[in-house]
Formats: structure tokens, C-alpha cells, sequence
């Protein structure tokens, strides 16, 4: 089972993809997590992707292409994966439709968790995630027992560095931009599952396990 979630920055791509990822025993693959490993770990990936992420500008199509070139042959991939946040132009929709048909593989679904712009912002500057496990929270609408604690590792929870109102609003611009037109490219080729990330975290992974059933 190959998928695509899609959606703006905040509509929940990140919580929803490790929770379906969980159950159907299918890897993550977000972008965004692995460009900031490399950031962190000071790479030349990560080297050349720092000053866009921190922005709220996009990497090349270049940078993200390679990296989900490679993830996807690994082992862990063989029965499907999750991409988060990936594709993100219309550049990274094609170069990805290339390396599926050369594999002699596709894509089961494409599903857009949509959200009003006007939550995304709040969404975003209340995020904590785990240092430790990666896990996410929020402020009000998932925290922790314990503030600034994971209640599954007992890491401590951090702030992403581009989850400033300022960054929050360029990336929306950008999605809007970019993003949204990778819809279109989808919509072109079949069927786009839409659901609505503006409702409870629950219903929306319910809502997403129905689809993929
Ligand atoms: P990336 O890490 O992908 O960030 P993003 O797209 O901006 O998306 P987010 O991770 O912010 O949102 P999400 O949908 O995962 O939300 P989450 O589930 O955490 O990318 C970061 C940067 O990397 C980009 O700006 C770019 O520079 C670069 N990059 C990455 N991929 C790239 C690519 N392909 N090409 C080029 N550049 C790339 O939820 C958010 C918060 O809301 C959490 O606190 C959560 O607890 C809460 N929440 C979630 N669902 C609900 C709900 N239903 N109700 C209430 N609260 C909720
Ligand atoms: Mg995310
Ligand atoms: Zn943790």
C-alpha cells in the first residue's frame, strides 16, 4: 500500500501518517523530518537545506527527489510506505511518477487532509514534538501529562525551529503556491480522497483508515 498524504503545513500529514504507519506496519517517509535530521547532523544535504527551511521556502526538487529516491529502495519500503509531505511541486510529482514506473510500482492513494488556514497558525506555534521519539503534541489539543515531557519516552519536547508565526504564514503562501497544484496533477490522473483535518484527531484517523481500509 503506497500513499500520499497531502494537506498545508499544520493539517495534520505528520500526527496522522505515525499513527497509520503504526497500525498497517508501513514506514513514515516525511521530508521535513528527514531534511532536519540532516540539518542537525550537519550534512551537505543539510548544509544546503538550512536557509529555505528556515524561511518557510522550499528545498530544491533536487535535494527532496534524491532523498526519497534512496528511501524508498530500502528494505522497510518493500510493503509500502507513507510519504508526508512529499510531493511538493509538480516538478516532485513527475520525478516521483518516474521512479514508481521504473520500480513497477504506483500509488494506491492520494488523500488531502484539508484545514482552514485561519486554525493552521495556532496549530503550528502550539506543536511540540518529541527530541527523544519524535512523538507530537500540542499545547491545548494533545498535551502532555506532564508539560514539556513525552508521555511515551519521557523525552523532553522541542519547539521546530520554523514553527514561527512569521514562517508559519510564508509556508502557507507557498503551499498555496506550489502545493496546492500538485492537487490539480492528481486530480488529472484519478480519484483524490479529501478528508477534513479540521475535526477531531480521532475521526480523522478513522476517516483515513476507511479509505485505505
Ligand atoms: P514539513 O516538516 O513537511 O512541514 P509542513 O508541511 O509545513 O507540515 P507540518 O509538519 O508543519 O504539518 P503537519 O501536517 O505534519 O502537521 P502535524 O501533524 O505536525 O516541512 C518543513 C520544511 O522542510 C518545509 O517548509 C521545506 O522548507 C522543507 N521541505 C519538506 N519537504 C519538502 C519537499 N518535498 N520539497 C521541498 N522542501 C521541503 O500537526 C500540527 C499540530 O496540530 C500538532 O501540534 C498536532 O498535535 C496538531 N493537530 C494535528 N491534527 C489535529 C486535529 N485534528 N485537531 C487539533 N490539533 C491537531
Ligand atoms: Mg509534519
Ligand atoms: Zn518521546
Amino acid at each position: 500500500m503506497n500513499l500520499i498524504f497531502m494537506g498545508p503545513p499544520g493539517a495534520g500529514k505528520g500526527t496522522q501518517a505515525r499513527r497509520i504507519a503504526e497500525k498497517y506496519g508501513i514506514p513514515q517517509l516525511s521530508t521535513g523530518d528527514m531534511l532536519r535530521a540532516a540539518v542537525k547532523a550537519g550534512t551537505p544535504v543539510g548544509l544546503q537545506a538550512k536557509a529555505a527551511m528556515e524561511s518557510g521556502g522550499l528545498v530544491t526538487d533536487a535535494i527532496v527527489v534524491g532523498i526519497i529516491g534512496d528511501r524508498i529502495g530500502e528494505a522497510d519500503c518493500a510493503n509500502g510506505f507513507i510519504l508526508d509531505g512529499f510531493p511538493r511541486t509538480v516538478g516532485q510529482a513527475e520525478a516521483l511518477d518516474t521512479m514508481l514506473t521504473e520500480r513497477g510500482l504506483k500509488i494506491d492513494q492520494v488523500i488531502d487532509i484539508t484545514a482552514a488556514d485561519e486554525a493552521l497558525v495556532s496549530r503550528i506555534t502550539g506543536r511540540r514534538t518529541c527530541g527523544k521519539c519524535g512523538e507530537g503534541y500540542h499545547i491545548e489539543h494533545k498535551a502532555p501529562a506532564v508539560e514539556n515531557v513525552c508521555d511515551k519516552c519521557g523525552g523532553a519536547l522541542v519547539t521546530r525551529a520554523d514553527d514561527t508565526e512569521e514562517t508559519v504564514r510564508n509556508r502557507l503562501t507557498v503551499y498555496h503556491a506550489q502545493t496546492a497544484p500538485v492537487l490539480n496533477f492528481y486530480r488529472g490522473k484519478g480519484e483524490i480522497k479529501v478528508v477534513d483535518g479540521m475535526q477531531d484527531m480521532n475521526v480523522v484517523f478513522d476517516a483515513l483508515c476507511a479509505i485505505i481500509g
